[in-house]
């Protein structure tokens, strides 16, 4: 009998724009300081993506065409395109079809997942999903956000988190048990209030006194979204060890989604895996919502080898949350 088929990342592209917003440009911004900052968040800087009329699939390219490169694809053998983001380029169409035509994937489909700060974890598991059932070869997965496009720049509870960044993985069928091999995906959307942007949807469509309110922009109740996502990242991070085994000695990795410092350390102390396996580069970047778990594999690509087992977690609004297990497919 044949081996069943796993969906495996082949290869991983990362993106930052080149301008960087450091913690003291801010404190000319806002009522704020570095100390403050870095304390509470562990970020020191962020980059934000300054060219005019471009968004987040003209900010991502760069990342798109090394994962084309590096895992030897043509734009027309791409089967799926599927871009998680908040900060779409426009409210449709679908960021990944304007990332098809720019690349040529003339025989690709291609949609959007929203789910905030999870979105890529349920696009790789989405998109797994196609591979597995063995009728698509490859699919492209994207994780990139322009965060700065909804950052209120005079509100010191959210400026100070989010910046601008993004990546992408490219997933082939694999029949060695390589690639993903489980995930716990969540969501509860009594977490709604608590982590959203209240106008210019179809609740409350755009207008001159949605824009003089300043409502187009991220509103976050800081506390409250930081206690369900301590709990709540741990947990799932936690339960897909459990259940598939695996103690804290046979994790590789932890790659967490990098919110806060404080809730990465609390998930890694709950599945027992000591700072120095854990990816982390929230002091450079901030969160970047959908960007922060590509970039991190991006950023250490070269210390991943085929096998190693890695857990992937994230929390974000809405509430979603959710961890994926996957065992790295190649080494670089
Ligand atoms: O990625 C999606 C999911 N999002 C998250 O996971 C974010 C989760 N939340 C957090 O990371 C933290 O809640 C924040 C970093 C956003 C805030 O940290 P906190 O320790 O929860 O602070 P807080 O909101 O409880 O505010 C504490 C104090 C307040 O002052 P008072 O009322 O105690 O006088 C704030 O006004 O800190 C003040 N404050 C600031 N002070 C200096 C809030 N923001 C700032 C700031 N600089 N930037």
């Amino acid at each position: 009998m044949a081996n069943k088929i796993t969906a495996a990342i082949t290869a991983i592209g990362g993106t930052v724009p080149p301008d960087v917003m450091s913690n003291a440009d801010l404190e000319k911004l806002v009522e704020t300081n570095d100390e403050w900052i870095v304390s509470r968040t562990g970020i020191k800087e962020r980059r934000v993506y300054r060219e005019d009329g471009k968004g987040t699939s003209n900010m991502v390219m760069p990342a798109i065409w090394d994962v084309l490169k590096n895992s030897n694809t043509k734009p027309e053998e791409v089967d799926l395109i599927i871009c998680a983001t908040t900060t779409p380029d426009y409210v449709f169409p679908a960021t990944a079809n304007l990332i098809g035509a720019e690349i040529g994937a003339v025989n690709a489909f291609g949609y959007d997942i929203q789910a905030a700060c999870s979105g890529f974890l349920y696009a790789l598991v989405t998109g797994s999903q196609f591979i597995e059932t063995g009728k698509y070869k490859k699919v492209l997965v994207v994780g990139a956000d322009k965060m700065s496009s909804i950052i209120n720049y005079q509100d010191r509870a959210t400026c100070i988190i989010f910046g601008d960044g993004g990546g992408a993985v490219m997933l082939e069928p694999s029949e060695d048990g390589l690639g993903i091999i489980d995930s716990v995906l969540r969501s509860d959307g009594v977490g709604a209030q608590y982590l959203m942007m209240e106008a210019g949807g179809s609740r409350r469509p755009p207008s001159h006194e949605t824009v003089d309110m300043r409502q187009h922009v991220v509103k976050q109740e800081g506390a409250t979204v930081f206690k369900f996502a301590v709990t709540n990242m741990a947990e799932v991070a936690a339960q897909v060890m459990e259940r598939n085994h695996l103690v804290a000695d046979d994790i590789k990795w932890l790659v967490p989604h990098q919110a806060n410092k404080r809730i990465i350390e609390a998930t890694a102390n709950r599945c027992g895996i000591p700072m120095d396996r854990v990816m982390l580069n929230i002091e450079k970047f901030g969160n970047t919502t959908n960007g922060t778990i590509p970039l991190c594999l991006w950023e250490y690509e070269k210390q991943l080898k085929k096998g190693d087992n890695l857990i992937l977690a994230a929390f974000g609004g809405g509430f979603t949350w959710g961890a994926v297990y996957l065992k790295w497919a190649y080494n670089s």
